[in-house]
């Protein structure tokens, strides 16, 4: 089996998934890139072309549930692994969305598995989410840690690994790396790609980088009275050049061994939501305004990752700190106040 050269990344828009074209493309790889644009827009590849330096390759408008579409890709390219970024992520929208978060995750992926094997492709590497873990509290989460997922997200993430798992079980041309990432924040460097989320942002970093720049007044911080140093809850962060590094580095380990392997993605170190705060104000040069407010439902006091698997495995580690996600965060949130549509940078292409 050729070493894999072409690659098939689905949700290529996202957040993710355009950094891992720019790690990808930075690394000689060719690219064919998926997405229905229902979380993001085509833009995006203006500046992942930018960045690299190079075209990317292909670029595909569609739903990977829709089978005919995705297979008329897979004739016209030959590839050789696929990264599977596409789907939906929000927690709270999947509490009222279940239907949809099961149909587009779980429906999205059972479908590219079908037109994989159709098409003699047999490997992958799957995004995977730590929410899987659910309230998990209890110090360092290792990949045997139990799996107790507490919304249909998560839920939707354990059935795709478990559906992989099966496959590879019995069919072994499969191999898949399945990355739990825990929580990737922060930006390329250059400040030209960053997350962009529409409406009001879920997440903690784009939220205080939306304060920090006078899109919004003040942060809600949710809760301080965990079990925790400061009261506020712990997350293991993880920058977002850090975890396509680890996927471009999966790639070159999918051969290693056949069938399906579980790694955590993470720094292997907790930071509260006030240290968040105050290393995003020293990032932008002024303390960021926030006001305390009742814990979220559904939040955790702590979620960090044992991440030593993938370092022993890989020899691989993240090599950015806090200061470093906020620094960059920071800087794609000055040169895009707005967003990707409605910057400067673009109406200036
Ligand atoms: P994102 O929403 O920015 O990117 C997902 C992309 O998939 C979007 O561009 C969207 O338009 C596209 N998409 C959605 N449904 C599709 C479909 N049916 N067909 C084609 N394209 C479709 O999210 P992200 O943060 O880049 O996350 C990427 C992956 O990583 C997701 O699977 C997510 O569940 C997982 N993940 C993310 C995080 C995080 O904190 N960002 C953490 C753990 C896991
Ligand atoms: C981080 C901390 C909040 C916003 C989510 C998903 C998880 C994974 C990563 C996909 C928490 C606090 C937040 C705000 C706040 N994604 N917070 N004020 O919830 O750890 O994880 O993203 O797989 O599945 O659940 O990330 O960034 O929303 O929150 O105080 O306005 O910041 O309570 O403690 P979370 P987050």
């Amino acid at each position: 089996m050729r070493s894999p050269s072409t690659i098939l990344v689905t949700g290529a828009a996202g957040f993710i998934g355009s950094h891992a074209c720019v790690e990808l493309l930075d690394h000689g790889y060719e690219l064919i890139a998926v997405d229905d644009y229902s979380n993001s827009g085509p833009e995006v590849f203006a500046r992942v072309e930018e960045i690299a330096g190079r075209f990317v390759g292909a670029v595909y408008e569609l739903d990977i549930r829709d089978r005919r579409s995705l297979s008329a890709v897979f004739d016209r390219h030959a590839v050789d692994a696929v990264m599977h970024f596409a789907g939906r992520k929000a927690v709270g929208e999947s509490t009222r969305m279940p239907v949809e978060y099961y149909d587009t995750n779980v429906g999205g992926t059972t479908s590219l598995l079908r037109t994989m094997h159709d098409h003699g492709v047999h490997r992958m590497v799957f995004s995977s989410s730590c929410s899987l873990y659910g309230d998990a509290s209890r110090g360092p989460l290792d990949e045997a840690s139990p799996v107790r997922p507490t919304n249909p997200y998560a839920a939707s993430k354990w059935a795709c690994e478990q559906i992989l798992a099966d496959v590879c079980h019995r069919l072994p041309e499969f191999t898949v790396l399945a990355l739990r990432y825990f929580n990737p924040v922060g930006a390329h460097p250059g400040g030209l790609l960053g997350e962009d989320p529409s409406g009001t942002p879920d997440n903690l970093m784009p939220y205080l980088a939306q304060v920090a720049v006078g899109r919004r007044e003040r942060l809600h911080v949710f809760g301080d009275d965990y079990p925790t140093p400061d009261g506020t809850a712990v997350r293991d962060y993880l920058h977002v050049m850090d975890t396509v590094e680890a996927h471009r580095v999966a790639l070159e380990h999918l051969a290693d061994r056949p069938g399906m392997q579980i790694f955590n993605l993470g720094v292997g170190r907790g930071s509260s939501v006030l240290d968040v705060v105050a290393a995003f104000g020293a990032a932008c040069g002024s303390p960021v305004p926030y006001d305390i407010v009742p814990r979220r439902p559904g939040d955790v006091s702590e979620l960090v990752a044992d991440a030593s698997a993938v370092a022993h495995a890989w020899g691989w580690k993240p090599t950015r700190d806090l200061a470093d996600m906020c620094r960059d965060a920071w800087r794609f949130q000055q040169l895009n106040p707005a967003g990707y549509a409605r910057s400067a940078h673009l109406a200036n292409r």
